[in-house]
């Protein structure tokens, strides 16, 4: 354990730093299952890169949304694993910035792009809880947690 094995060891550091900025987009990323020829693979990654932070979705393995509603942040969005959507809703969202208007920024993606995120999670939403989740649980079906 001399010097060298320390500069092996730093770029690895500074690399868990990174994806711990990244955080939930770059686990998202690894976590999709829509199969790479699945017409909804490009709105998976999408949607991984792009609202991960704030919305949990079983099906590209994001975290965004609250676990817990007592450390639950004002941008955690609603969790889409439990939450069923359908395509005019997302649309609807990604256009306004959520339903209210207020936290979710509006157009994050545009034009094909949204309706490729919008035809993703309409189809993967809603499928079930994440089993290693159980603390998601519980507001699965509380209406007015957004
Ligand atoms: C900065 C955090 C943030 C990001 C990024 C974000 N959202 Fe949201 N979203 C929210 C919050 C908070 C709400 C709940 C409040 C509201 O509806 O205004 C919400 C609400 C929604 C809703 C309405 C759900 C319902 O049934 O009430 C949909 C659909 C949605 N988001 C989809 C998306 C999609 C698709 C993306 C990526 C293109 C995205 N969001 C990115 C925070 C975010």
């Amino acid at each position: 354990m001399m010097p060298a094995a320390m500069a092996r060891r730093l770029p690895l550091l500074v690399l868990l730093a990174l994806s711990a900025l990244l955080g939930l987009s770059a686990c998202g990323t690894r976590g999709i299952s829509v199969a790479e020829n699945a017409p909804e693979h490009h709105g998976a990654e999408l949607f991984a890169a792009r609202c991960s932070g704030c919305h949990t979705l079983g099906a590209v393995g994001t975290h965004g949304s609250a676990a817990d509603i007592r450390t639950r942040l004002r941008t955690n969005g609603p969790n889409f694993t439990v939450r069923k959507e359908n395509a005019d809703r997302v649309l609807y969202a990604i256009r306004n910035g959520g339903f209210s208007g207020a936290i979710m920024p509006q157009n994050i993606v545009v034009g094909p792009d949204a309706d490729a995120v919008a035809g993703f999670v309409a189809k993967y939403s809603g499928l079930g809880k994440r089993q290693n989740s159980p603390s998601q649980g519980a507001p699965a079906g509380a209406k007015g947690s957004p």
